[in-house]
């Protein structure tokens, strides 16, 4: 983990609402494994904001040429505007300076299996692209279930098959894909891969979904979840989710930053009905 400070390589709207930044970070492409994220903090007016975390979508290396600037290594965020300080960042360019934690958490552990099936809701499917391009260079077939709201919630589907990714797409409006909840299309891959291992990202009720049908089919499941952090490094406990042993006379919690955000599925506490979508 290091806390750098270092600029933008670029900063631009890839769908309405989302956007995608390039920060100079030497040392991530080595270090940085899928599903760990960086604390980001921006100025404003030279004043420091607040860090506020962001899942790792890609990791790599620019020519000398491209980046004009002698450290060329790069982390690329995807992020929604859902608030002030992503509104702020939305506004940000080429050059302008930002302070980066990283590479924090515990990312996702493949398991053998020929047939991982990756299902991501929204800008959950941010830190399924790393985790996609290591296990097509392991050789393995990925599929990867991709859910929305609309189509504008579909991200990186290109690349995702420029790395042989079998897509499939759900959208509640049916303006890409089919139309309905990437969990029914999870049910009918599971019966026919009923070897398949899982690992989900998105809104909790999406996972919560996605929990109770591997579990139904005794499928293993590692899940990175998506909390509300303000230090990221262990200090707050204003993360942490209760984990499987949770009872109210015998609290049982776990750090999302620390422990997570990636867990395997067994280790933590699921609503018993598996929530509704
Ligand atoms: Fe502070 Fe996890 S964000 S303990």
């Amino acid at each position: 983990m290091q806390n750098l400070k270092t600029v933008i390589l670029h900063n631009r709207e890839i769908a309405p609402g989302y956007f995608r930044m390039a920060v100079l970070a030497p040392g991530y492409p080595m270090q940085a494994k899928a599903g760990q994220f960086v604390m980001l903090r921006i100025q404003q007016q030279n004043q420091p904001l607040l860090r506020r975390p962001f899942g790792i979508f890609k990791t790599g290396t620019l020519a000398a040429e491209c980046s004009g600037m002698p450290r060329r290594e790069f982390v690329e965020l995807v992020y929604k505007v859902v608030g002030s300080g992503t509104k702020l960042m939305a506004t940000l360019q080429r050059g302008d300076q930002v302070e980066l934690l990283g590479p924090l958490g515990e990312g996702f552990t493949p398991v053998e299996s020929d047939t991982p099936i990756l299902v991501g809701g929204g800008i959950g499917l941010v830190p399924l692209f790393k985790l996609a391009e290591d296990l097509c260079r392991q050789g393995k077939q990925v599929r990867l279930l991709m859910g929305g709201r609309t189509r504008d919630d579909i991200l990186g589907i290109t690349e995702f098959e420029r790395l042989g990714v079998e897509t499939y797409v759900s959208t509640d409006d049916g303006s890409l894909g089919e139309e309905g909840l990437v969990t029914a299309v999870l049910e009918r891959k599971l019966a026919k891969y009923p070897e398949a291992v899982v690992y989900a990202c998105g809104p909790t009720p999406m996972l919560n979904a996605v929990q109770a049908i591997c579990a139904k089919n005794e499928t293993p499941l590692q899940v990175s979840l998506e909390a509300l952090m303000a230090c990221g490094v262990g200090a707050c406990l204003g993360c942490v989710v209760p984990g499987k042993e949770h009872r109210e006379d015998q609290p049982d919690y776990l750090c999302t930053c620390r422990q997570g955000p990636v867990f395997d599925a067994t280790d933590l506490q699921w609503p018993e009905s598996g929530g509704d979508q």
